[in-house]
C-alpha cells in the first residue's frame, strides 16, 4: 500500500500505525532518500536543487516495488513524470489523504526541514497545483483532517 498526499497529511504517522495494525514492515521514502544521498534533504536541495531531490526519490520509490509494506511517500512525488507514472501503474493501492490547506498549513508552517515551506501563498500554489495529480494516481481518498486512529480504521476498512 502507498500513501500520497500534501506535505503535513500524516502520511508517515499514518504508514506508522497501519503498519502496527497490519504487522507489515514501514518504508518511509525521505528516510529512504536520506540513507540514498548520505546527506539530509535540506542539503540535498541546496547541493543538487529539487531535480536532485526527485531522481533519488524516485530510485527509493521504483526499489518498492520488491515490498510487501506500507509506503509513505513524500508530498511532491506525483510532481515528477517517472514517479507520477510509477504510481499511475504500480498493483498496490494507492491512498491519498486529502485536507484543506488551511489544516496543512498549520502543521507544515516554520517546518525547516521541509525546504519548500516558505512562504503562504508559496505553499499554496503548490497545494493547489498538485490536488488533481493526486487524485489521477490515487484509488482511495481519505479525510486526513480527522483522528490518526479514524483515519487508520477508514483504510483498514478498504482493504477488508
Ligand atoms: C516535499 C515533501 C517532503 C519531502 C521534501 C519535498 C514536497 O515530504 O519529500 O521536503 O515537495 O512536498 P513530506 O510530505 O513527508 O513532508
Amino acid at each position: 500500500m502507498i500513501l500520497i498526499g500534501f506535505m503535513g497529511s500524516g502520511k508517515t504517522t499514518i504508514a506508522d500505525a497501519l503498519g502496527e495494525r497490519m504487522d507489515l514492515p514501514v518504508i518511509d521514502l525521505d528516510e529512504e532518500v536520506v540513507k540514498l544521498a548520505g546527506r539530509e534533504i535540506p542539503r540535498i536541495f541546496e547541493e543538487e536543487g529539487e531535480a536532485g531531490f526527485r531522481e533519488k526519490e524516485f530510485e527509493a520509490l521504483s526499489r518498492t516495488s520488491r515490498t510487501s509494506g506500507i509506503i509513505a511517500t513524500g508530498g511532491g512525488v506525483v510532481t515528477y513524470g517517472r514517479s507520477y507514472d510509477f504510481l499511475k501503474n504500480t498493483e498496490q493501492p494507492v491512498i491519498y489523504l486529502h485536507a484543506d490547506f488551511e489544516t496543512l498549513y498549520r502543521r507544515i508552517e516554520g517546518d525547516e526541514n521541509r525546504p519548500l515551506v516558505k512562504s503562504r501563498d508559496q505553499v499554496k500554489a503548490l497545494y493547489e497545483g498538485r490536488i488533481e495529480k493526486y487524485r489521477a494516481v490515487a484509488d482511495h481518498e481519505m479525510d486526513a483532517s480527522l483522528q490518526v486512529n479514524e483515519v487508520v480504521s477508514g483504510i483498514l476498512e478498504i482493504k477488508s
